[in-house]
């Protein structure tokens, strides 16, 4: 197995040379695909790997099935890649790098608003293909879009804003100037909770600060990376790469961490899978940008607006149904009005409609898989075998389809699974608790610490517990944290870097530069 930039086994050319041509059984699979999307420009659909500006097959022939969640039907396919394909890649955003990283702010500002532009003109489409794919109702699949071009929109207008500065010397002749430069070829290994705004978080800093990349979309949710339109909106061949795998992951991550030509490497997924790449990266001592899994408290003390705190709580931890790394995964009730909260937000969740993403009675999708549901199964049978009680939901919806029911528990230990580990699914679990001081505990009680939510009218309170919380994002009387303009990122073992807001600093060098004169 290859871990650094080694001998190319296919150029560039070979590779389009031989992956161009399409086989009938790629046009069987699109046409599959298409024919369960009702696409107002088919073209979006793409099942092939992206390299130096051309759609490509495997070299192994290889290929991914890529199935709905919501009916277990398979989607269509893409192609499974290699290193070899790899280091295609990585070397063809490596020479795009070159004249990439020498265009102006503005030229690059002008096609991130092109791709932003394009992103609004086919949202319809683009959301269709997210709900197919990732299971989310078309109504979160039109919000991710809209989520995802933000970022688009905001880095455009960042990649013009990179300023250096000028410091002061003490010696009269000298002068000393601060640059900033892009990195070089970026590492995007992206997770499929949001197959699209995941990418463009990271895509548009990359871009916006002149760097090249290499994506890595994840298997279950590779349409809509591929559907992004960087070539109609003006990326030039070799900017933007894509590069599908399932079987052959690891090799794959390894080269994207390890490759010399790679200079940094962005990852949004789990803290395990985020210790491992962080581990490869040190070998060159690449940069990282890292958003990992969350635990996220989310209280509600005596003085909230209780109202407010069950709407708060139903759009933080049943988003996506329950899917993202800032979902409330441990929500806290004071005892006073821990009754009425939770008999307020069962009633709410019991009327929620599980379904099919496409259906638009459907408020709640199904999780992305198999081993998904059991997860989420595991951690409810675990908190009610040691005393937590059912208030609704609590079990899996037999299928077709990954679904579990959106369940609430109420008198969940602290000692449960529950309270440990990441969810990722439908379950609001209940605790008690008496004083803010025993909360802040429980809060921090963790390894990681992205995302924390809390509810009170007390203004003292809401500085203490906002300070006090060992998370790198609070809610304070919301439960919706997620824009483009914020620092978006956790601490602990959540991760390192942030991400949108002036994230795209994370993709820039320092340089010092001290005239002599
Ligand atoms: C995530 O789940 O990783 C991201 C969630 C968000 O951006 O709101």
């Amino acid at each position: 197995m290859r871990f650094l930039a080694s001998p190319r086994l296919l150029t560039v050319g070979a590779l389009r040379m031989q992956h161009r041509s399409f086989s009938p059984k790629f046009t069987i699979m699109a046409s599959r695909l298409a024919s369960t999307l009702s696409l107002k420009d088919p073209s979006l659909l793409k099942t092939q790997g992206f390299i130096d500006g051309q759609w490509v097959d495997s070299k192994s022939g290889g290929k991914i099935t890529v199935t709905n969640p919501a009916t277990n039907e398979e989607l269509g396919t893409i192609p499974e890649m290699d290193v070899t394909e790899t280091c295609v890649a990585i070397e063809a955003a490596g020479e795009a790098f070159k004249t990439w990283s020498r265009t102006t702010a503005k030229y690059r500002h002008d096609i991130l608003k092109k791709l932003y532009e394009l992103m609004q003109t086919h949202a319809e489409d683009l959301a269709q293909i997210i709900t197919l794919e990732n299971g989310k109702t078309l109504k979160e699949a039109q919000g991710e879009n809209a989520y995802s071009a933000s970022f688009v929109e905001w880095f455009a207008e960042e990649a013009v804003r990179t300023y250096g500065e000028h410091i002061p010397s003490p010696t009269a002749n000298v002068r000393n100037v601060v640059i900033k430069q892009p990195i070089g070829v970026v590492s995007i290994l992206t997770p499929w909770n949001f197959p699209s705004a995941m990418i463009t978080r990271k895509l548009g800093a990359a871009l916006a600060a002149g760097c090249t990349a290499v994506i890595k979309p994840p298997p279950e949710t590779p349409f809509s990376a591929l559907a992004l339109l960087a070539r109609r909106a003006g990326v030039p061949d070799g900017v933007v790469n894509a590069v599908t795998t399932q079987k052959n992951v690891n090799e794959v991550a390894k080269e994207m961490c390890m490759n010399k030509i790679v200079k940094k490497v962005s990852f949004t997924g789990s803290t395990p899978v985020a210790k491992l790449l962080y581990g490869m990266a040190a070998s060159t001592l690449k940069k990282v940008s890292i958003e990992a899994g969350g635990n996220a408290p989310f209280i509600v003390f005596e003085d909230a607006d209780i109202t407010q705190a069950v709407e708060g709580a139903i759009a933080s931890k049943f988003r996506q149904s329950g899917q993202t790394c800032v979902c409330a995964n441990r929500i806290y009730v004071q005892s006073s009005v821990y009754a009425e909260f939770a008999s307020r937000l069962a009633d709410k969740v019991a009327a929620f409609k599980v379904g099919n993403g496409l259906d638009d009675k459907t408020t709640h999708g199904p999780l992305i898989h198999d081993r998904a549901v059991n997860k989420v199964a595991s951690h409810v049978e675990d908190a009610v075998s040691k005393g937590a009680q059912v208030l609704v939901g609590g079990s899996r919806i037999e299928g077709p389809g990954y679904f579990f029911a959106p369940t609430v528990l109420s008198d969940v230990p602290a000692h449960a699974l529950i309270n440990d580990e990441e969810t990722f699914g439908p379950v609001a679990a209940l605790t008690k608790f008496d004083t803010e001081e025993e909360v802040i505990k429980l809060a921090n009680n963790t390894d990681v610490g992205l995302a924390g939510y809390f509810y009170s009218r007390d203004v003292g309170r809401v500085w203490r517990v906002a300070e006090a919380l060992e998370v790198g994002m609070v809610g304070t009387n919301t439960g919706m944290i997620s824009q483009a303009m914020i620092p978006f990122g956790g601490v602990k073992e959540s991760g390192l870097g942030r991400e949108g807001g002036h994230g795209i600093g994370e993709y820039l060098n320092t340089k010092l530069i001290v005239f002599g004169m």
